[in-house]
């Protein structure tokens, strides 16, 4: 009886010293930024500024980003890879789910959080059905005054199906 106590009493020890270590931060690992727009900001960084690229050349791992939404609209178009069918709709609606849905509503009318920063109906016929995909591509890696930018959270291939879903949004209105 009391062997087997002793046995317990050490695993549950064992588990305890375990649990306790494998939880205590060391410093080391990366922590979690929540819309980091300021930490990394476009401005050069003293000390951290580098030589602008020779003319013409292009990045081979980077997207070279436009400076503005009209920019987005002539330089980047829905690839063809972003998947239109039933899987990847759905994949849209989850990441709208994820990061949109909270300010812009499930129907993207907008509306659901403090009226003073009320986000604008997306699915608006004549302010928002007939800009490019690659302005709401522009919009969710940048932000726009209040919302901040998505594009630290979600991949490129992410805001792609993000906008796909908001165009069925879009038609449905
Ligand atoms: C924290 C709340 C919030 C979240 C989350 C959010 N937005 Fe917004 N969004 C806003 C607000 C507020 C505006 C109005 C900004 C302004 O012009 O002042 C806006 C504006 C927009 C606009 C219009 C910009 C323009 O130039 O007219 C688009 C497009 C948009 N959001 C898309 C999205 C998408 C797509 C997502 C998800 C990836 C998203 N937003 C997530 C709050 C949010």
């Amino acid at each position: 009886m009391t062997r087997l106590a002793t046995k317990w009493g050490v695993m549950a020890g064992l588990l305890a010293t375990s649990l306790l270590t494998s939880c205590r931060y060391d410093g080391t690992g990366t922590k979690m930024q929540w819309a980091p727009d300021m930490a990394d900001s476009a401005a050069n960084k003293s000390q951290r500024s580098y030589l602008d690229p020779p003319e013409g050349s292009r990045s081979m791992t980077a997207i070279l980003y436009p400076k503005t939404p009209e920019e987005a609209e002539v330089q980047f178009a829905m690839p063809e890879a972003i998947a239109n069918d039933e899987r990847g709709l759905e994949k849209g609606k989850k990441l709208f789910e994820t990061y949109c849905q909270v300010c812009h509503g499930a129907d993207a009318k907008g509306g659901h959080i403090n009226p003073a920063i009320a986000p604008p109906d997306l699915t608006h016929p004549t302010v928002y059905v007939p800009r490019k995909d690659g302005f709401f591509f522009y919009r969710i890696t940048f932000g726009a005054n209040v919302m901040p930018g998505y594009g630290y959270a979600t991949t490129p291939a992410e805001r792609w199906y993000i906008i796909r879903h908001l165009r069925t949004l879009q038609k449905g209105a």
